[in-house]
């Protein structure tokens, strides 16, 4: 088929400009210059693409898995049904802590990072990607998150340690960095069909009131914390208080910045001795 008549089945179903998008993304071009090739053949397995995409639109399925990627501060990361869609938001975490990591530490070279929970291994491999000569540890209790982290470790050539672990369990090291975005939704709080119906349950929920994962989480991360540290937390927006009230009966002598996202939810928690 030609571009101009992939463009015409697609209005049969979807929004013209939708329909640009789509096939757009699928011939890797700019929907405004599909207008200059209009005539041209499209090969068989990417107008194949572009009806699935079309289907999933119309299945409400996210696009990104339909894709298998995504892009991620700058990267283009592998995304299959294993793993959460890393979000916009989780960028915003990754800009604030390399933020506070250039701002705290002296000797950047010789700290350690470990993404906690890191599904796709979008938030350690961005920060490996900033810091390319800092030791970066992804881990995650699903083995096959943790493949795609790896295809993406591997793609994106940023050597990362991968450990299957659940929390801290396997985890043997001390680390002067941890960064953890955990499941945070209440078991039964209404979200989205789209996220509810496609991304991963255990990526997702986190008991009754959503806070499992950050109490189980400050419970125990002074045993694998270095002298200088620094936590980084995405948290629900509505979290914000009950996980400070979890901090301080965990941690002493520390300082805490809460900060908004850009939407201006409470969205990260920063915690720091220095
Ligand atoms: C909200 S997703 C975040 C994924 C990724 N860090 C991101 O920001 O896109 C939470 C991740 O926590 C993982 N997880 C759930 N329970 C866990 C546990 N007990 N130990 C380690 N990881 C866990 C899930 O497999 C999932 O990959």
């Amino acid at each position: 088929m030609t571009v101009e008549e992939l463009i015409i089945y697609g209005k049969k179903f979807l929004h013209s400009i939708e329909v640009k998008i789509l096939l757009a993304r699928v011939l890797e071009c700019d929907p405004l210059n599909l207008i200059n090739i209009l005539n041209e053949k499209v090969e068989e397995n990417k107008a194949n693409l572009f009806k699935d995409l079309i289907k999933a639109r119309l299945d409400n399925k996210p696009l990104q898995y339909i894709l298998g990627t995504t892009n991620f501060y700058g990267l283009e990361l592998i995304v299959n049904k294993n793993v959460l869609i890393p979000r916009f938001e989780t960028e915003e975490l990754v800009e604030n802590t390399k933020k506070i990591i250039e701002t705290k530490f002296k000797d950047i070279q010789k700290i350690k990072i470990l993404d906690l929970c890191c599904g796709s291994g979008a938030i350690g491999l961005a920060l490996k990607n900033l810091f390319p000569e800092i030791d970066v540890t992804i881990s995650d209790i699903s083995r096959s998150a943790l493949e795609v982290a790896k295809q993406n470790s591997d793609s994106l050539n940023l050597k990362v340690k991968i450990i299957e672990s659940d929390l801290f369990e396997n985890i043997k090291e001390k680390y002067n960095v941890i960064i953890s975005n955990p499941p945070y939704i209440k078991v039964g709080e209404e979200i989205e069909d789209i996220v509810k119906n496609n991304e991963p349950a255990v990526a997702l929920y986190a008991g009754e009131d959503g806070l499992y994962y950050y109490r189980k989480i400050l419970e125990n991360i002074r045993n694998y914390l270095e002298d200088n540290f620094l936590i980084a937390f995405e948290i629900g927006y509505k979290q914000k208080e009950e996980i400070l009230k979890i901090i301080k009966e965990n941690l002493k002598n520390i300082n805490i910045i809460a900060k908004k996202d850009l939407s201006d939810k409470d969205r990260m928690i920063f915690i720091t001795n220095i």
